[in-house]
């Protein structure tokens, strides 16, 4: 049924007529009473229960578009104008060409990668699947860690000894592990990616995400430096008034720890209910790279030292483009993806 709708929706749009008896077998051929058209709505009570709404207004469009395609055929011939010439009239309209467009997830997360891609930054990629080393010991979770638990991780393969547990990965930091793993400092990395956790779905919060993460690791880096580059960051993407704070928080593998807050991009720190009225927003973790974390991965922490950080794609593609349900970003309504052209 679709695809006559279809077919026939082409034909339409391909119609001409060569002059009024052409139109009126034209007219015949579609809509009289045994035309093409109303064959279809005889048809309709085949269709399944669940199609009948969308297959429904299709037809609807196509009869009514079919009526008006006569009307305009009509008044063209009266008008005198003749196949040829309407085949070759210039200001018609063009058919309209049917453009994708990029989802918002992938417009933030690739801002966010040319910012750090201009100062030096490498991109790393790594498993979505995670050994216990890669996603937790490496990074000095203690066995008994909470994150650790069902509650809070897929498992793939639950073992009694949990060094040999697989699960899915909770955090993009598993790829800066193995980038330590396996590369030399100076290292300067950014690793995006789509992270799982077993959380109940809402509106704020899914139990599939993507961050993006980065580390740097060398020789004499201080916590001014990762100051100073976060601010760059945050003035590049939210714009060069934007303010930002730094609390204490805690990690497991850096050390100290904080959190990063920027003035609200909405009021301007004047407070408004995006910020809650404090006139500020929560957009990522932060700290030192523990110097444990460095020995687990073979670098040594009297030579080098490094800072990371971490960020939730979706967090901040809700706050730029203020989407209040994260659901959006994985239902596949055109109608939703449609509206982002760009990465503002
Ligand atoms: N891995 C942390 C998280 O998933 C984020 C983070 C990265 C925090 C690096 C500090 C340093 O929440």
């Amino acid at each position: 049924m679709k695809e006559k709708i279809r077919q026939i929706n082409e034909e339409i749009d391909r119609l001409v007529a060569e002059n009024h008896e052409h139109l009126e077998q034209l007219r015949i051929r579609f809509l009289s009473k045994k035309g093409l058209i109303p064959a279809l709505f005889a048809d309709f009570r085949n269709v399944a229960p669940e199609q009948r709404k969308e297959i429904g207004q299709a037809l609807n469009s196509l009869k009514q578009k079919a009526a008006e395609k006569i009307v305009s055929l009509k008044d063209h011939l009266e008008q005198g104008s003749t196949a040829e010439a309407s085949e070759s009239d210039l200001s018609r309209p063009a058919e309209e060409i049917n453009i994708g467009s990029r989802h918002p997830l992938s417009l933030v997360r690739n801002r966010i990668i040319s910012i750090f891609q201009n100062i030096g930054f490498n991109i790393s990629d790594g498993p979505e699947m995670e050994d216990d080393w890669h996603n937790f010991s490496a990074l000095n979770f203690p066995p008994e860690h909470p994150a650790r638990d069902m509650q809070d991780t897929f498992f793939i393969e639950k073992a009694d000894d949990y060094k040999k547990q697989v699960a899915l990965r909770t955090h993009t930091s598993s790829v800066q592990v193995r980038m330590m793993e396996t590369t030399e400092p100076p290292i300067r990395t950014l690793s995006p990616g789509r992270v799982f956790r077993n959380e109940a779905i809402s509106a704020r919060s899914h139990c599939i995400f993507h961050q993006v993460e980065g580390l740097y690791v060398d020789k004499s880096v201080s916590f001014a430096d990762l100051k100073q580059i976060l601010y760059y960051f945050a003035m590049e993407m939210f714009g060069e008034e934007t303010k930002i704070r730094f609390r204490p928080s805690y990690f497991p593998f850096t050390e100290p720890s904080a959190e990063m807050d920027i003035s609200c991009i909405l009021c301007k720190g004047e407070g408004c209910n995006v910020c809650k009225y404090t006139g500020w927003l929560e957009i990522m973790g932060c700290g030192m790279v523990d110097p444990a974390v460095l020995k687990n991965c073979g670098i040594d922490p009297e030579v080098y030292s490094g800072y990371a950080f971490g960020m939730g794609i979706e967090r901040i593609a809700m706050m730029i483009y203020s989407v209040r349900d994260i659901r959006y970003f994985f239902e596949n309504d055109q109608r939703f993806l449609k509206q982002f052209t760009s990465a503002y």
